[in-house]
């Protein structure tokens, strides 16, 4: 009987987030847990080949060209043979059959790339996600990881970080630094659910630090009193400069 969380990873992209997770658990044997199947969504793209890499077993399971029965048999098939306790949806695009999602309730995560339930359901991935948080205005994004059910986007929270949208941000470098709070929140919400399995929990970190300085003042004096500032920054609470 193994003793770590047998982890299966579906992916649709690069794998930077299984890698995340490959870098993190499976170079430690004191890990809780291990990553021990990937599913690609097609054959050859680069989260399989950072999988065979790593001498992790790997397939694909490509939805476009298998009926949907063949595909919710091959994964549930992967799934028994490989023992797998938690699945991780690390930026797999394709609809996860509901038997599975049933069978697997409170151990299947997903890893969003902003602060759900903002910017989240059906169409909100990749850069659709990024693009969407410039145009609202907003100046906090992040990242999720929380719980799959039958809905898109919708399931329990599990960890979230975020991220400041900085004067003259694209969709790509707005991206980029949320794929990197990605790949910190996601190996810590996976260690913490294989200690603690179906239970949420909150990772706990420094602050980010916020530059101020450099972010443009809202032109409406209303609006700025409403930003929430932290103790000692200028214009927070007990600074002289404040309106
Ligand atoms: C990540 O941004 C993830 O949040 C989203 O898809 C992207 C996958 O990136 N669901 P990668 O394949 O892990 O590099």
């Amino acid at each position: 009987m193994s003793t770590h969380a047998r982890i299966a990873v579906l992916a649709s992209g690069g794998g930077s987030n299984l890698q995340a997770l490959i870098d993190r658990l499976n170079a430690d044997p004191q890990a809780p847990a291990r990553v021990e199947l990937v599913v690609g969504s097609r054959a050859g793209i680069g989260a399989v080949q950072r999988a065979e890499r790593a001498g992790i077993p790997a397939m694909a399971l490509d939805a476009r060209t298998l009926a949907p029965e063949a595909f919710c048999a091959g994964l549930a098939e992967a799934l028994q043979s490989h023992g797998i306790d938690l699945i991780v949806l690390a930026g797999w695009l394709q609809l996860v059959p509901a038997e599975v999602v049933r069978r697997f309730q409170g151990r299947m995560i997903n890893v969003h790339p902003a602060l759900l339930p903002a910017f989240g359901g059906r169409g909100m991935y990749g850069m659709r996600v990024h693009r969407a948080v410039l145009e609202s205005g907003v100046r906090v994004t992040g990242a999720t990881v929380h719980f799959v059910d039958e809905a898109y986007d919708q399931g329990a929270v599990i960890a979230q970080w975020p991220v400041p949208v900085l004067p003259g941000d694209t969709p790509e470098s707005l991206a980029a630094r949320v794929l990197a709070v990605e790949h910190r929140i996601l190996p810590l919400a996976v260690e913490a659910l294989a200690r603690e399995p179906a239970v949420p929990v909150w990772i706990q970190g420094e602050p980010l630090a916020f530059d101020l300085v450099s972010a443009p003042a809202p032109a409406d004096a209303s609006i700025r009193r409403t930003l929430r500032l932290a103790p000692g920054a200028a214009g927070a609470p007990g600074d002289p400069r404040r309106d």
